[in-house]
């Protein structure tokens, strides 16, 4: 079977070559990369041990922020060494257990990353992220990890769907939205918040968004954005930017944030809200030490100033990770019923890991999600 695979950075590479196509940079290292074939999965459909287990093969997969650090910490591994990457696939079922009810051989799915605050769910399933390395070909699941996609979802949008789809929804109903309400969404061209843009619709929410990327801005206005005010990048940029409290104000101010990166916004983001407002955050940009350097927020933010607005207005402060199933089976009804405008940036194959990897992580001009499909 394939694998999209990222090789250790540290000694000499190996004689043989192992499959390198091309390269990357991640975190100011170069890290050579390429399809990497493995041997085939074993699944016996009638064993104990596969009872309520589903064994699919991959069609295409994507990565997501969080991946930059798995293949960082590759920084430590010998050249000879490989890591298969990726976090979201879209995949069909090629066998399941006996216990397995909900899916079946030829379903098309995508993994759930029900998450309720603990590493495990009752009976011992792993919670959250179901794997790591979506771009194994062959790999198998609880049936609890998948939910099966519909028909009108073509597999580059699938690939890329579930994860910000899941979190962006998830975040949206922690907030209990009400009609009539103002939105900010920060870093409103991350892949996080296209996401949080197209779960905002529909629910009688005006979304204000506050983005670095100007090419990004007829793309938000697209997605339902009322207004995109275009900030300067990092921590600075934004808590400089006058242009968007204006515009906040003018409209009344934002109840509510939402933001992927909380090391970047929240300090300013908390000024900007309305007594009673309320905060949710799913990440921070500082996930390496590099990445806190090169987003300029490996200082701390100052503690006192934000407890001050917290208590003076009145604020609710909520952390999110990801959802539960019930948000992405809203988020896959949604789009079935075409609801929803997922943003792909574009479509890899083949030997061009390097140029799949390198459009993903550090390409200033990807609008949206970069998948690798195998043909
Ligand atoms: N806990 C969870 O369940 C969960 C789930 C999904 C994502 N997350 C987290 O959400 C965050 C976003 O992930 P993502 O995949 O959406 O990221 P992404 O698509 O890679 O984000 C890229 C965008 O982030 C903004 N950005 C990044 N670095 C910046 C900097 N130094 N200064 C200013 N803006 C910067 C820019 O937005 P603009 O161009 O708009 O300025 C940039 O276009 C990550 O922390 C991720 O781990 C968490």
């Amino acid at each position: 079977m394939r694998n999209v695979a990222v090789f250790g950075a540290r000694n000499r590479p190996v004689a043989r070559a192992l499959s390198v196509s091309g390269s990357v940079l991640i975190d100011g290292i170069r890290f050579r990369c390429g399809v990497v074939r493995t041997p085939d999965v074993a699944f016996d459909p009638a064993a104990a041990a596969n009872r309520f287990r589903v064994l699919v093969r991959v069609r295409a997969a994507s990565c997501n922020y969080r991946d930059r650090g798995l293949i960082a910490a590759l920084r430590h591994a010998d050249a000879g060494r490989f890591f298969t990457v990726g976090s979201e696939f879209v995949a069909e079922v090629a066998a399941v257990g006996e216990g397995v009810t909900t899916l079946r051989p030829g379903d098309r799915v995508v993994a759930n990353y029900h998450y309720e605050g603990l590493p495990e769910l009752p009976g011992g399933v792993r919670a959250g992220v179901p794997t790591n390395q979506a771009t194994k070909e062959w790999q198998s699941f609880h049936e609890r990890q998948l939910r099966r996609v519909p028909a009108s979802m073509p597999d580059e949008v699938a690939a890329a769907f579930a994860l910000n789809a899941q979190t962006a929804y998830g975040m949206v109903r922690r907030l209990e939205v009400r009609p009539g309400a103002n939105a900010l969404v920060t870093s409103a061209a991350s892949n996080t918040s296209l996401a949080i843009l197209n779960a905002l619709r529909g629910r009688g929410v005006d979304v204000y968004a506050a983005t670095s990327s100007e090419q990004a801005v007829p793309r938000l206005l697209a997605l339902g954005a009322r207004d995109v005010v275009v900030v300067g990048r990092g921590r600075a940029g934004f808590a400089d930017d006058r242009a968007l409290g204006e515009v906040l104000r003018a409209a009344g101010g934002a109840d509510y944030v939402l933001d992927p990166f909380f090391d970047l916004h929240i300090a300013r983001a908390l000024e900007l809200l309305n007594p009673f407002g309320k905060y949710v955050t799913c990440g921070l940009a500082a996930q390496t030490h590099h990445a806190a350097r090169a987003a300029g927020v490996d200082a701390p933010e100052p503690l006192g100033a934000i407890a001050v607005q917290l208590i003076m207005k009145n604020l609710t402060v909520l952390g999110n990770c990801v959802g539960l199933t019930e948000d992405l089976d809203r988020a896959l009804r949604d789009y079935d019923a075409g609801r929803l405008d997922p943003v792909v940036d574009s479509v890899f194959a083949g030997d061009d890991v390097g140029a799949f990897l390198d459009r993903t992580f550090n390409d200033p001009a990807r609008l949206g999600k970069v998948v690798y499909r195998y043909d």
